[in-house]
């Protein structure tokens, strides 16, 4: 089941954060990231477990995909695609003509999901992630 964050389950996606990432976001990041109306963050749960979330901003027919993680251990498996279906179903209710985001330029698991949804490279920016440091490739699916 696919839900948006609910204040409980802020602790379990801290978590997944730390779990996910070289250069998590803190706990008070994500707090706070609840209060922010443009942003919506949905956790997926399965058997009472938060296994993956992710979080987008929309603002004026344009979404940006900040994070997406699914748990080490329940990877493989077709989440991060449920996350990523909700990602869409928002966009279409708001929408969005132009989804973008950033990636590590080595993260190619996470390049063939985002190809796998129509996005395509649109340019790099240079030492753009820090631990360790690293390109970022900036990447967008034009919905029209
Ligand atoms: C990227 C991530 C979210 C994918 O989650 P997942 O649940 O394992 O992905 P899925 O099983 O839904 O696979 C979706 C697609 O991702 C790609 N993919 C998934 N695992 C892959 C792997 N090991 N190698 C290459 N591509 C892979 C494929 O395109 C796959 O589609 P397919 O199964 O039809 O080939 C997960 O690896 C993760 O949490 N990584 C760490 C956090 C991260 O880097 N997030 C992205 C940047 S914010």
């Amino acid at each position: 089941m696919v839900h948006e964050m609910r204040p409980e389950d802020v602790l379990k996606v801290s978590e997944t954060e730390q779990a996910c990432f070289s250069d998590p976001w803190s706990l008070e990041t994500i707090k706070e990231g609840i209060e922010n109306p443009f942003d919506t963050w949905l956790v997926l749960e399965e058997d009472g477990a938060v296994k993956g979330y992710c979080v987008f901003r929309i603002i004026a027919g344009e979404a940006e995909l900040f994070r997406i993680a699914i748990l080490p251990e329940y990877r493989g498996g077709g989440l991060a695609k449920k996350l990523m279906e909700r990602l869409a179903e928002y966009s279409k209710e708001k929408a969005v003509i132009s989804i973008f985001l950033e990636v590590r330029e080595s993260n190619k698991t996470a390049i063939n999901l985002y190809k796998s949804y129509g996005f395509e490279q649109e340019g790099i920016r240079k030492n753009y992630y820090q631990n360790p440091s690293e390109n970022a490739v900036i990447m967008r699916n034009n919905l029209i």
